[in-house]
């Protein structure tokens, strides 16, 4: 119990947390946002269930973890009237940009630190969301890898998507530095800020981080890999399966997540606020 009226259930041994007893479509007691900042924090993925939101508790809820951010390139998928909340659907299989290990938009200069995402329409079967815990994947390597990457940052690359390039014009129409990739620092261990503790912050190798400051990409790619795909075996991973009603809650800076796509073309549409982050 995390006070008289909340209730906590861990989904597995290492990632994830159900909290119940929070009337969402209220405001949100200060004692209830200490419960539910604290929850995310420590277990890296938050479900609410049985939570039918209207776009402005959904933004309530959000806003507990921070500002609420959305970059103009994604303006023309947000929800009419709510200009930070994303509009998520499915862009199909060839085009399952989240079906890997990955963390949100680590290539900004201010990653996101919380995303909340809540189901609008589901597939009959699948569609399900898996997460991993980085500060486990951080405390499970040896103290000579995290001697090793003690203050060493990585190079994080991420490109606005064409397709959504196209609705300011077309590619060659946007401004030079808009078509460019966007490249930013960041290191590899980072401390959470709202426990102290230390977790891996990584993206796909080869991809979305592609070198360790300092070193070559042929060099890094080999450790990058290693401290990845160490990072989200079974027994560090929580597997949802959606559910009318679900909010889910994740901590960009201590999780990764996986979107299983094995849905088709069935309509699967979220509806996401990201905090935190900036460009
Ligand atoms: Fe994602």
């Amino acid at each position: 119990m995390t006070d008289n009226s909340t209730s906590l259930q861990p989904l597995t041994g290492s990632v994830g947390v159900s909290l119940s007893g929070i009337d969402l479509t209220t405001d949100i007691t200060a004692a209830e946002a200490d419960a539910l900042r604290s929850a995310l924090f420590n277990h890296c993925v938050l479900i609410l269930r049985g939570q039918l939101l209207e776009p402005d508790d959904h933004m309530r809820l959000a806003e507990v973890f921070g500002e609420p951010f959305l970059p103009w390139y994604y303006a023309k998928n947000s929800l009419e009237g709510f200009p930070k909340i994303a509009i998520v659907p499915n862009f199909g299989k060839a085009k399952a940009p989240a079906e890997a290990w990955h963390t949100d938009w680590s290539h900004m200069s201010t990653p996101p630190a919380v995303s909340v995402a809540r189901a609008h329409v589901l597939p009959e079967t699948g569609g399900d969301t898996m997460f991993s815990n980085q500060y486990v994947a951080y405390e499970r390597l040896s103290d000579g890898m995290k001697e090793f990457l003690a203050g060493r940052r990585a190079k994080f690359v991420g490109s606005r998507p064409k397709a959504v390039q196209k609705m300011a014009g077309t590619s060659d129409t946007l401004p030079k530095a808009e078509r460019e990739p966007v490249i930013n620092h960041h290191p590899l261990a980072r401390v959470h800020p709202g426990t102290g503790r230390t977790a891996l912050y990584l993206n796909r190798p080869g991809e979305a981080m592609v070198a360790i400051e300092g070193m070559t990409e042929a060099e890094s790619l080999p450790i990058l890999r290693f401290l990845y795909e160490q990072s989200s075996t079974p027994d560090n991973v929580y597997r949802h399966q959606w559910q009318p009603g679900d909010v889910i809650c994740w901590d960009n800076r201590c999780a990764m997540h996986y979107g299983v796509h094995d849905y088709g073309d069935a309509e699967r549409t979220l509806h996401r606020i990201t905090v935190g982050g900036a460009e």
